[in-house]
């Protein structure tokens, strides 16, 4: 007996044939952070349209974006729980749990979204993806947002010693928190859905994220200083409750992962285009000042940030970093 259909069974009683078919139904709560006009969004909502369809509608899947039901340091537990079915949480969320997982926020690794896709949808990532099922987590894909630039309230960044000082919203990766500790600036930690009130209040000067994150969500109308940095990626796990993929039947799984297929393969060949359209539309808007930073600038942050990678090899993995180094020669 599935997992939801036994829900149903106990919540609702007494049932008759015409019901049956929605009683039967099985219901997949997807539960996110983002807008849904963002990379992970569409390729949230392209996945439930798959599913329906290759299960003849047996499994409906329900879309919870903007952190509507969990926060984004909630849904990990959630998903455990049971009181949800699946989560995308950005990957850099996950490295307390899984730390090989920082290879991913490493800055500067990848130089193009043709890297990105080859790492996380090769070999190296499906052995990240694994990882997960030692909390009864089933991987099913990793899906991509982009590169992360930086947004700040009173100038733009661009030279590291303009760090120096300022509070910066990181997600919960050691890496991250390295990497602005290196910078001389304060690494605060904000879930997601904190981050507007956090820079109403002036508890952050600056960010990471997307363009596509930073728009979506108007962080530009209170910070209006855009560096394109492309200093590190912002990507995803797309994680389903184990027990729940386990009650499916073996027809039902295959059309997961199916789905799962089609949607990564879509947000792969979307997510670049979404961020690239939306910087188009922040560079209309008047008061948004963008700039790139420069190469001689990288390449300082680069020596800058080495520590990190000494860190990463020493006390993570250092083979680990090696075999993904080599597949990105
Ligand atoms: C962030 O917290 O900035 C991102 O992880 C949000 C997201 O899910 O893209």
């Amino acid at each position: 007996i599935g997992y939801q259909q036994k829900f149903w069974q106990d919540a609702s009683l007494p049932f008759d044939d015409e019901q049956e078919g929605l009683n039967d139904q099985i219901v997949l709560n997807f539960s996110h952070v983002v807008a849904e006009d963002t990379p992970k969004g569409q390729a949230a909502s392209k996945f439930a349209e798959l599913l329906e369809q290759k299960s003849n509608g047996r499994i409906r899947v329900v879309i919870y974006p903007n952190g509507l039901l969990y926060s984004d340091d909630e849904e990990f537990d959630a998903l455990q729980n049971g009181d949800i079915q699946m989560i995308a949480p950005t990957v850099s969320k996950l490295t307390n749990l899984f730390p090989t997982f920082q290879v991913l926020d490493l800055p500067f690794l990848f130089e193009t979204d043709e890297e990105v896709e080859r790492i996380l949808t090769g070999p190296l990532g499906e052995l990240l993806l694994n990882q997960l099922s030692r909390l009864e987590m089933k991987g099913l894909a990793f899906w991509n947002n982009g590169f992360k630039q930086l947004l700040s309230e009173d100038e733009l960044i661009l030279n590291r010693e303009d760090f120096k000082g300022l509070k910066v919203r990181a997600m919960p990766s050691k890496v991250l928190q390295m990497q602005f500790t290196l910078l001389e600036a304060t690494p605060i930690t904000a879930s997601f859905d904190e981050i507007y009130s956090e820079l109403e209040n002036g508890l952050i000067d600056t960010q990471e994220n997307t363009v596509s994150n930073l728009y979506s969500k108007g962080f530009y109308k209170l910070h209006k200083n855009l560096t394109i940095s492309n200093h590190g990626i912002l990507s995803y796990a797309v994680i389903l409750n184990e027990d729940f993929y386990n009650s499916l039947p073996s027809d039902l799984q295959d059309a997961v992962v199916e789905a799962m297929n089609e949607a990564t393969e879509w947000n792969f060949n979307h997510s670049k285009q979404m961020n690239e359209a939306n910087l188009i539309s922040l560079q209309a808007l008047e008061g948004v000042h963008i700039e790139n930073l420069s190469l001689e600038e990288k390449e300082k942050w680069k020596i800058l940030f080495e520590p990190i990678y000494t860190y990463y090899r020493d006390e993570v993995s250092s083979n680990f970093l090696k075999e993904i180094q080599n597949e990105l020669l």
